[in-house]
């Protein structure tokens, strides 16, 4: 299907502070991002990116993997939830899930995920203080195609940044989130404009492969 005719619908999911949901939203406030945010779904209820949707007047919904007994109930109320949206995109913003690969199957091909470091380096969490702790020159962020495989999926852009002489997991992580807000839209918008598609489990960019880290961008803003 081609998305170019027609603006592409999507779902985004969180469970905090969604200041890359913010980033999306204001890509399309911008007129620079061609998807209609058609709903924004947190597995924690209170959260500031629930706010920040409700603000930008897309429609929000709660659904609280506390009241679940299983993680396949929880991910099958969400599949629900989600396809009543009918989606051609759904982004995870800080989603912190782990998700069944009933779900990822669903959405192989359509759903992307934004990991704080340069992958494959630093799967899982902490990943900034690991950096440091490691000695690395650089650190960055990586958004990918969601594969079963736990921050594993086909690389699509990765940021590179420094890591400064004093840098702490604070400091780090602001500077790379810095570059979280460029790159995600940046991803988003070539899927919606029918540039970017997940093929044989390889990203293709303009009908080219991506080398397996992604397009990569590189940052020396302190
Ligand atoms: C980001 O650092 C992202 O890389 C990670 O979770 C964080 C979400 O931040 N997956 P926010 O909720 O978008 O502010």
């Amino acid at each position: 299907m081609s998305l170019s005719s027609k603006k592409a619908r999507v779902v985004v999911l969180i469970s905090g502070s969604g200041s890359n949901l913010q980033a999306l939203i204001d890509g399309v406030t911008s007129k620079e991002l061609p998807i209609d945010l058609v709903a924004v779904i947190s597995n924690r209820p209170g959260v500031l990116g629930l706010e920040r949707a409700a603000k930008a007047n897309i429609p929000t919904e709660v659904l609280d993997h506390k009241t679940f007994a299983h993680r396949e109930s929880f991910d099958h109320a969400l599949m629900e939830k989600i396809d009543s949206y009918n989606p051609d995109l759904i982004v995870l913003a800080g989603f912190m899930r782990i998700l069944t690969s009933e779900f990822t199957q669903h959405y192989q091909g359509r759903m992307l995920n934004i990991h704080p470091s340069l992958l494959p380096k630093y799967q899982g969490l902490h990943t900034h203080q690991r950096a440091i702790d490691a000695g690395e020159t650089h650190h960055g962020v990586t958004v990918h195609f969601v594969t079963a495989e736990l921050d594993g999926g086909p690389a699509i852009v990765q940021a590179s940044v420094p890591v400064l002489d004093g840098d702490d997991a604070t400091t780090l992580a602001k500077r790379v989130q810095r570059q979280e807000h460029v790159i995600y839209p940046l991803a988003v918008k070539w899927f919606a404009e029918g540039d970017l598609r997940m093929i044989d489990g390889k990203s293709m960019l303009k009908g080219e492969p991506l080398s397996s880290s992604g397009f990569q961008i590189w940052s020396d803003e302190p």
